[in-house]
C-alpha cells in the first residue's frame, strides 16, 4: 500500500444552487505526477482549489498529514499553502517590478528559508531551469517561457510537499510548452509530488496517473510509467484512454 499525502472525501462544491464537484474522492500519493484531465467546466480548477485550501469547501474533508485541512482556520490554511504546497497558473504573477532572481528569492523567505537558504536555493534553481541569461531581467523583459520557467521555480523554492499547477502551459506557445513540462518531469523524476490539472493532452503525457472528471466527477483513471522522453507507445495508450473517456 503506498501511502497517501493528501485526502479528499466526499468532496463538494456548490456554487448557489449549481454543483459543480459531486463528493469526489481522490488520494494524491508521494512522489506521483498525478494529472486531472477534462473538459472546460468539468471542475478542474474548482478541485485543484479545493484540494489545496485556495477555496472552501461545500462538504467532504481534504486531510494532510492527519488534519483535515477544511476545517482549519484561515490563518492555518494561508500558513499551510506558504509553507508544505506550490502553486503555478496560466498567468505568472510574478512581480513586475523584481527581477526573475529577486522573485524566486522572496518567494523563499515568505516561506520561511533564511537568507542564505533562499539565496542558494534560488541560484541552484536558475542553473536547473535555465534562466542564467534571463533571471536579472524584470518579468516583462524576458519571453513567456523564460518567465513561467521563473514562476515554476518560484513555486518550488521552499520544497513543497505538492506542487499544484493549474494550465500551467495554457498562455504559452508549443515549445515554450515543452519546455515547462520539461521542467515539470524533471522535478517530477527528482523526488517532486505533482498535482496537475489541464485540458492540454501534451500535459497530461507528463503524469503516471491521470484521472478523468467528468460533470464534477472521476470517471475514469490510467496508470503510465514515469515519463522518461518522447514515446509513441505511451501517447497512443493515453490517446485510446481518453477516447474511452468521451474526450
Ligand atoms: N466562482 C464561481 N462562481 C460560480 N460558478 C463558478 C465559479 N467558479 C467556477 N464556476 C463554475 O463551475 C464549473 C467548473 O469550473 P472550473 O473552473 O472548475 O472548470 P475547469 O474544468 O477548470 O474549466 P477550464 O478548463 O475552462 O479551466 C463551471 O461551470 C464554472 O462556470
Ligand atoms: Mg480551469
Amino acid at each position: 500500500m503506498r501511502e497517501a499525502i493528501l485526502s479528499g472525501r466526499g468532496i463538494q462544491k456548490n456554487f448557489g444552487e449549481t454543483t459543480v464537484l459531486h463528493g469526489i474522492d481522490i488520494d494524491l500519493y508521494a512522489g506521483d505526477f498525478t494529472v486531472v484531465m477534462g473538459a472546460s467546466g468539468s471542475g478542474k480548477s474548482t478541485l485543484l482549489y479545493a484540494l489545496s485550501g485556495m477555496d472552501r469547501v461545500s462538504g467532504g474533508t481534504v486531510t494532510y498529514q492527519g488534519r483535515d485541512i477544511t476545517r482549519a482556520s484561515e490563518k492555518e490554511q494561508t500558513k499551510l499553502r506558504a509553507s508544505a504546497f506550490g502553486f503555478v497558473f496560466q498567468k505568472t504573477h510574478l512581480i513586475g517590478n523584481l527581477t526573475l532572481r529577486e522573485n524566486i528569492r522572496m518567494a523563499g523567505l515568505i516561506a520561511a528559508l533564511s537568507d542564505r537558504e533562499a539565496a542558494e536555493r534560488t541560484e541552484q534553481l536558475v542553473q536547473q531551469m535555465n534562466l542564467q541569461g534571463a533571471a536579472g531581467w524584470l518579468p516583462g523583459a524576458v519571453s513567456g517561457g523564460e518567465a513561467q520557467r521563473a514562476a515554476v521555480a518560484r513555486a518550488v523554492v521552499h520544497s513543497p510537499a505538492i506542487l499544484f499547477a493549474d494550465e500551467p502551459t495554457g498562455a504559452l506557445n508549443r515549445a515554450n510548452s515543452q519546455e515547462v513540462l520539461d521542467l515539470f518531469s524533471c522535478l517530477h523524476r527528482d523526488g517532486q509530488s505533482v498535482l496537475l490539472v489541464t485540458h492540454d493532452r501534451d500535459a497530461a503525457l507528463r503524469g503516471n496517473r491521470i484521472l478523468y472528471l467528468e460533470d464534477g466527477r472521476i470517471t475514469g483513471e490510467l496508470v503510465l510509467p514515469v515519463y522518461a522522453g518522447r514515446d509513441p507507445t505511451r501517447e497512443s495508450r493515453l490517446t485510446a484512454w481518453l477516447e474511452e473517456q468521451g474526450w
